[in-house]
């Protein structure tokens, strides 16, 4: 993460997007299968470049992710836990993408996208969708967990190949509120190839999503952002509901 801080020519703000094929920093396997909403994100940039993100199921036409995954071209991996058995992950291809219509890729405020698919999930005991959390009455929500097949180490070039989970607190920050953002802050969290992956929180809902990581001008340690969900919902439903129309 501080490589490709200083890469990016002083820039403090680093989308989680990873360059490579690499997992969340300081957590700990996932048991298999428990997190049957995870997305594997396979990416194809214009230029040709490789990438993954993480996201999320949300019915049997739609995965939710970050904004700045958005590409050329996207396969969506279902029911995967480790991605080098490939035994039973669905691999589905993208018929359209839907940045959020108010993502501005240098602040990334509103880093949230919808991919609908090109062919139905098809739902098991590995491949769930996950409920999105209800409007935002003010507090904090709690008891929050991330997962992904990022990054596990800050020097790291390569994706996790099982999904890694973690553990976040949650901070009250006025910077984060005004644009619209929960954020953690600490040693440990999410990681490039996490970019775009669910923030669950207390009851099981998905109330972010994993967006970028800022190192304070003040010093201290880095600070997560996840776009909340609670400001998108709006966005969310009237989005599904027109592409559904259209077909
Ligand atoms: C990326 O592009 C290659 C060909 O250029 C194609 O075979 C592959 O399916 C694409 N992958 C994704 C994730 O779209
Ligand atoms: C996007 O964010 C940058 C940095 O905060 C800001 O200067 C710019 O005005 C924003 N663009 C739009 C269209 O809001
Ligand atoms: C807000 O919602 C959470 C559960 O999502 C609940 O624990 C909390 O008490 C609520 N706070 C208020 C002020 O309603």
């Amino acid at each position: 993460m501080h490589d490709m801080f200083e890469a990016n020519g002083g820039s403090n703000l680093v989308p989680l997007l990873l360059v490579y094929s690499g997992k969340i920093i300081g957590g700990h396997e996932a048991v298999p299968h428990s997190r049957p909403y995870m997305v594997l994100l396979e990416i194809n940039m214009s230029d040709g470049q490789k990438k993954h993100c993480g996201g999320f199921l949300l019915n049997e036409d739609f995965v939710m992710t970050a904004a700045h995954c958005c590409a050329k071209s996207y396969t969506v991996l279902l029911g995967a836990h480790n991605v080098n058995s490939n035994s039973e992950i669905q691999r589905i291809s993208v018929e359209q993408a839907f940045p959020h219509k108010h993502f501005n890729a240098t602040s990334l405020v509103n880093d949230v996208m919808l991919l609908k698919l090109s062919t139905k999930a098809n739902f098991n005991e590995n491949v769930k969708p996950i409920p999105l959390a209800g409007r935002d009455n003010g507090t904090l929500p709690k008891s929050c967990i991330l997962s992904g097949w990022g990054r596990t180490d800050k020097n790291g070039k390569y994706m996790s190949p099982k999904l890694m989970e973690i553990s976040v607190t949650l901070i009250d920050n006025k910077e984060c509120a005004i644009e619209n953002f929960y954020c953690s802050q600490g040693d440990t969290g999410p990681a490039e190839g996490d970019s775009g992956g669910p923030l669950v929180c207390e009851d099981g809902k998905a109330f972010g999503v994993v967006s970028s990581a800022v190192t304070p001008h003040s010093g201290g340690s880095d600070i997560y952002r996840y776009s909340k969900i609670p400001d998108s919902r709006n966005w969310i439903f009237s989005t599904i509901g027109n592409a559904m129309i259209k077909v």
